[in-house]
């Protein structure tokens, strides 16, 4: 073997540590990263019994709607099922820290607020929060952008922004309020 085999030979040798190398490196990353998340999940997530909520807790009924918090921001709390949101019709303040809490009663759903980054995932059995801002006064269609079966794209809501004055006026006589007139 010529001087110049012996030193392809060792440069191909020397290559193959190093791949192999790199292969052994993002291997043991992916086996750290999965017992990392599997020890230490998400510590913020919550979770509901989505066959009681209409029952006891956060989302019976009474419950659900916009709230004014004692920090001055609004928490909704809503619920999505086949095939429609409860409130139909999400009423808030302009201007405002809004928190959003909703849930699903049966199976995944979603929405989305049109003209604005609002985007939630609904999955039942977990409280999907989401922390969001209108700025002007207006109105917005909330569609459901999950398939959840047959009457998925008949299943969306509303979002009615109002000045200050006007919640402010409407919180007075209400504890939870929404736009929707339900049936
Ligand atoms: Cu609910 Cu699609």
């Amino acid at each position: 073997m010529s001087a110049a085999e012996h030193a392809a030979e060792r440069a191909e040798a020397r290559w193959v540590w190093i791949v192999a190398a790199i292969i052994a490196l993002l291997l043991g990353m992916m086996a750290y990263m999965s017992l990392h998340w599997i020890t230490m999940p998400p510590q913020r997530m919550e979770t509901v019994n989505p066959g009681t909520l209409h029952l006891a807790g956060e989302f019976v009924e009474a419950n659900l709607g916009s709230a004014s918090e004692a920090d001055g921001s609004i928490t909704v709390r809503l619920i999505g099922s086949q095939y429609s949101f409860t409130p139909q019709c999400v009423l808030v303040p302009a201007d405002t820290p809004i928190v959003i809490r909703a849930t699903s009663a049966d199976v995944v759903h979603g929405f989305s607020v049109t003209g604005t980054n609002v985007n939630v995932n609904l999955v039942p059995g977990y409280v999907s929060t989401f922390h969001a801002r209108f700025q002007q006064p207006g109105e917005h269609t909330m569609p459901c952008h999950e398939f959840c079966g047959v009457g998925h794209a008949a299943m969306w809501a509303h979002v009615k922004v109002v000045d200050k004055a006007t919640w402010a006026r409407l919180a007075q006589q209400q504890r939870r309020l929404s736009c929707a007139e339900r049936s």
